[in-house]
């Protein structure tokens, strides 16, 4: 780690009674999972996420929606947790009261260990009936693609927020009362261009919380109140949590 951390944002973390988290694709850009601005590549390259995250282009073509997702689940299923997703689960069991909300779908916080983060966008190991909503964490392989949800018979979709949906509205609820009543929110590998997680850590800011940007952007100055640590989140993350939590847990 060759930038210091300053040791107020160290104190900060050390001390914190409720710090809430905002993650995005950068903080899984470190396991080889391309961020939502990367280009797409290989077979995709010819489409732009927003074309195929769409209802519309579900409905235009399920079968192309369908295996774009089952391409990506592959990919994730392929991919570790990185540093920063390890770091973040040390800290939950470190600190007083914690909250990760996160925008990425690739299940990584879960199977790092963090116990409950809310997916404001879903989940691309789930699937869902498209009529009914029912939500599925395995379906058999069929004939016909997209499989056929096991109830109804109508079309499984992935489990992910689409551009132009609304976000389940109880995760969203809990990101928003998380933003309202912490004291700390790290917002982590996120452009923050997409509503409504975008105004995150701005609700938390002006609620008095002390606020933490980290990504490869350029820098983005918020006020007194701010660190803004251009680094990457696999390596920062790691030497953060562990300047202020230098001892292991207690058994
Ligand atoms: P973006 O691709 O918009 O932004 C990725 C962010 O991660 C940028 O700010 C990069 O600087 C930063 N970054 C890249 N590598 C990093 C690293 N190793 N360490 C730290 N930061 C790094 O991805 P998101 O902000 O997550 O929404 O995109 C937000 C939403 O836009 C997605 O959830 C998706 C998309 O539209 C939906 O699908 C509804």
């Amino acid at each position: 780690m060759d930038t210091p951390l300053p040791d107020d944002l160290i104190e900060a973390l050390r001390t914190t009674r409720h710090v809430a988290v905002l993650t995005g694709a950068g903080v899984s850009a470190e396991s080889g999972i391309p961020t939502f601005r990367d280009a797409q590549t290989g077979l995709w390259a010819q489409y732009s996420a927003q074309e195929l995250a769409t209802p519309e282009a579900f409905h235009r073509n399920p079968r192309l929606v369908w295996e774009w997702y089952a391409s990506r689940r592959e990919r994730v299923t392929t991919a570790q947790p990185n540093p920063g997703h390890y770091a973040l689960a040390k800290l939950e069991a470190r600190v007083p009261r914690f909250t990760l909300i996160t925008q990425n779908v690739d299940g990584l916080h879960l199977r790092a260990g963090n116990s409950d983060p809310i997916e404001l966008h879903g989940n691309l190991m789930r699937a869902r009936c498209s009529v009914e909503g029912t939500v599925f964490t395995s379906w058999a392989a069929h004939e016909t693609v997209p499989p056929p949800c096991p109830n109804c018979g109508a079309l499984l979709r992935p489990d992910i927020v689409w551009f132009g949906e609304a976000l389940p509205s109880a995760a969203l609820n809990r990101a928003w009362t998380a933003a309202k009543s912490c004291d700390l929110f790290l917002s982590i590998g996120t452009s923050g261009v997409v509503e409504p997680a975008a105004s995150l850590p701005r609700i938390a800011y002006n609620r008095g919380a002390t606020l933490v940007l980290i990504n490869l952007d350029v820098a983005t100055s918020v006020g007194p109140r701010s660190f803004y640590l251009n680094a990457r989140s696999g390596v920062v993350l790691p030497a953060l949590v562990s300047a202020a939590f230098p001892q292991p847990a207690s058994a």
